[in-house]
C-alpha cells in the first residue's frame, strides 16, 4: 500500500533544524518568494536558462501534485522554504525524472543529499525503480549529488546535457544513512 509521506524534522551537521514535508497547494506564495531569492547561477542550473521570476500559474503547477506520478518535498527552516526536491514519472512508468534546488545559503551543507535520499524513498514506495537527472555539464554539485549519496549512476550525454540514470536500491529510505 502507498505510504503517505510524512513530515520529518532533521538537523544538518551544523545543527540547523529543517522540517521536510510534501509540497502543498498553499505553498504557492512561499515558492514564488523562494525563487525570487535564488541567485542567477542557481536558477540557471535548475532551469537551464534565464528564469528570474516564477509566474503564478507555474508556481501553482509546481505545488499541485498528485503524490503518485508527481511529487515534491520541501525543506523548511524557520518557516521559510529553503529547498525543493521533485520527481515526475516518465516513460517507462517505473522511471522518474528528478530535480533539486536549494536556497544558495543552504547549498553545500548536506541538505541536497538528505532530500535526494528522502525523494528516492518516496519514489520507491510509488513503484519507481530508476531515477533520471538531466544536469548542465558544468554543474559539479549536482553531478556529485547522487553518486556521493551512494547511487550507482550511469552517465550519458543527451544534446549537450549530462543525463544521470540510477536504480533505486530496495528500501532506499533505510538502505542509506540519513545524511
Ligand atoms: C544541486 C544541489 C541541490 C546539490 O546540493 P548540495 O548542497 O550541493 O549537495 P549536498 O547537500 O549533498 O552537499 C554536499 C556538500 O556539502 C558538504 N556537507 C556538509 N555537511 C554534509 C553532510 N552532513 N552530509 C553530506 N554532505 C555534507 C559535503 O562535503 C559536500 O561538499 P563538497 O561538494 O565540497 O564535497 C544544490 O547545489 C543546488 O540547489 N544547486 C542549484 C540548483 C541545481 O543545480 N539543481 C540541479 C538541477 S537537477
Amino acid at each position: 500500500m502507498l505510504k503517505v509521506m510524512e513530515m520529518e524534522n532533521i538537523a544538518l551537521a551544523d545543527g540547523t533544524e529543517i522540517r521536510i514535508r510534501p509540497i502543498e497547494p498553499g505553498d504557492v506564495a512561499a515558492l514564488m518568494e523562494f525563487h525570487e531569492g535564488l541567485s542567477f547561477g542557481t536558477v540557471y542550473r535548475r532551469f537551464f536558462g534565464i528564469h528570474p521570476h516564477l509566474g503564478i500559474h507555474e508556481a501553482e503547477h509546481f505545488c499541485e501534485v498528485d503524490n503518485v506520478n508527481r511529487l515534491a518535498l520541501v525543506a523548511m527552516a524557520d518557516d521559510s522554504l529553503v529547498g525543493i526536491a521533485r520527481m515526475e514519472r516518465v516513460e517507462p512508468a517505473t522511471t522518474a525524472e528528478v530535480a533539486f534546488v536549494l536556497a544558495d545559503r543552504f547549498q553545500h551543507r548536506g541538505l541536497g543529499r538528505v532530500l535526494a535520499l528522502r525523494l528516492a524513498a518516496a519514489a520507491s514506495e510509488r513503484g519507481i525503480t530508476e531515477l533520471v537527472a538531466d544536469i548542465l555539464p558544468d554543474n559539479l554539485p549536482m553531478l556529485r549529488l547522487l553518486p556521493d549519496a551512494g547511487f550507482a549512476v550511469t552517465v550519458s550525454l543527451v544534446g549537450g546535457i549530462v543525463r544521470q540514470t540510477c536504480p533505486i536500491p530496495i528500501q532506499a529510505g533505510t538502505a542509506f544513512p540519513a545524511q
